[in-house]
């Protein structure tokens, strides 16, 4: 699949995640077979204002790239500003992407994220002047629209085809569903249907077999997959599998173990280890989610605060997983 210039070594992509698609994760979903990855999004205005926090939110490594980095706002000067102080001489940013699906109301409070679904013109007036100004190819993330009485993502679709938007990432829910009830994979395919720019769909993709359905049910050309990919990276490697024809496979206990292992010392590294403790309580559950006696070990992990004895706790339920196995 094609994004702009940027050829793409598959169409199955990890979605923006605030808190969880940070650099570490990137590295390991592209290493596990995503065929682009896309940053936590990141205040437009905390880039032009010189926030410090954006440092370390737009940290790229060579491992993950192609990276999309997200950016979201609502003023179109400070985000075209933003692009061309800041996104442009960039070396290692290869797409910018603009948010305007975020559903949190600190953010939409503000006008920005889904918000703008209700404002075309204002959306319209973003794209243009980022794209203006963008030596990257610049794509969008939307939603269906604001709440049922206002399905105009259509609209907004239409208007990024004739910006210059270079591909169209669709979420099958509208803002006032936030992550609940089913994604609308028939409003994917309408958008799909309507414009000629590259769509990706998103929304409810949990197994390898759904990214399958989604494509040959909306016909969209790629996938960007969120929570399904939350401990579980595999399911890139897994759909990638399944679309040459070869037998799925799940990952065994140990190597889920083994991956928790990897990306607590990565991110360690990465973040420094207070930091990275905390964080990856979080990651930590998700990969063991549904093992055998999980949460005895989740509850203990969640008091740790250092390291080597997070690592050890890990090893040590690696050692029981194989010793059940043999039981
Ligand atoms: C914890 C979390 C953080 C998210 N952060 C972002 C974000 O920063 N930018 C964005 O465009 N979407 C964000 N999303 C939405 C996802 O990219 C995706 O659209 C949504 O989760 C639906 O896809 P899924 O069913 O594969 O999870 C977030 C979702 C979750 C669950």
């Amino acid at each position: 699949m094609k994004i702009g210039n940027l050829i793409l070594e598959n169409n199955i992509f990890l979605a923006p995640m605030a808190g969880v698609t940070d650099k570490t994760f990137r590295i390991i979903c592209r290493e596990m077979g995503a065929g682009l990855v896309f940053s936590e999004m990141v205040s437009s205005k905390g880039l032009y204002y010189g926030d410090n926090n954006t440092d370390e939110l737009t940290d790229i490594d060579l491992r993950e790239r192609p990276t999309a980095l997200q950016i979201f706002g609502s003023d179109p000067n400070i985000m075209a500003e933003v692009v061309k102080k800041y996104i442009n001489p960039r070396n290692d940013i290869d797409i910018l992407d603009i948010n305007m699906g975020c559903p949190a109301p600190k953010i939409v409070k503000n006008g920005d994220g889904s918000a703008l679904l209700k404002n075309p013109p204002l959306a319209r007036n973003i794209l243009r002047e980022i794209v203006k100004v963008s030596k990257k190819p610049v794509t969008l993330k939307i939603r269906m629209g604001w709440d049922p009485n206002s399905i105009n993502g259509l609209d907004i679709a239409k208007i990024a085809e004739d910006e210059g938007i270079a591909a169209l990432t669709v979420h099958g829910r509208t803002r006032d569903m936030f992550y609940s009830g089913e994604a609308d994979w028939d409003f994917i395919k309408s958008i799909k249907e309507s414009i000629d720019i590259p769509v990706i769909g998103n929304g409810d993709i949990f197994e390898p077999i759904d990214a399958i359905k989604m494509m040959d049910y909306t016909g969209c050309d790629g996938v960007a997959i969120g929570r399904g990919a939350m401990g579980n990276p595999w399911i890139f490697k897994r759909i990638g599998f399944l679309m040459e024809g070869k037998d799925d496979y799940k990952p065994t206990p140990e190597e889920k173990i083994n991956m928790a292992i990897k990306h607590l010392n990565m991110i360690c590294s990465i973040k420094g280890e207070k930091v990275g403790v905390r964080e990856m309580r979080k990651h930590i559950a998700w990969y063991l989610k549904g093992m055998t006696n999980s949460n005895v070990v989740k509850n203990v992990i969640n008091t740790i605060s250092n390291k080597d004895d997070m690592e050890e706790v890990l090893s040590k339920y690696l050692i029981d997983m194989n010793a059940f196995k043999t039981k």
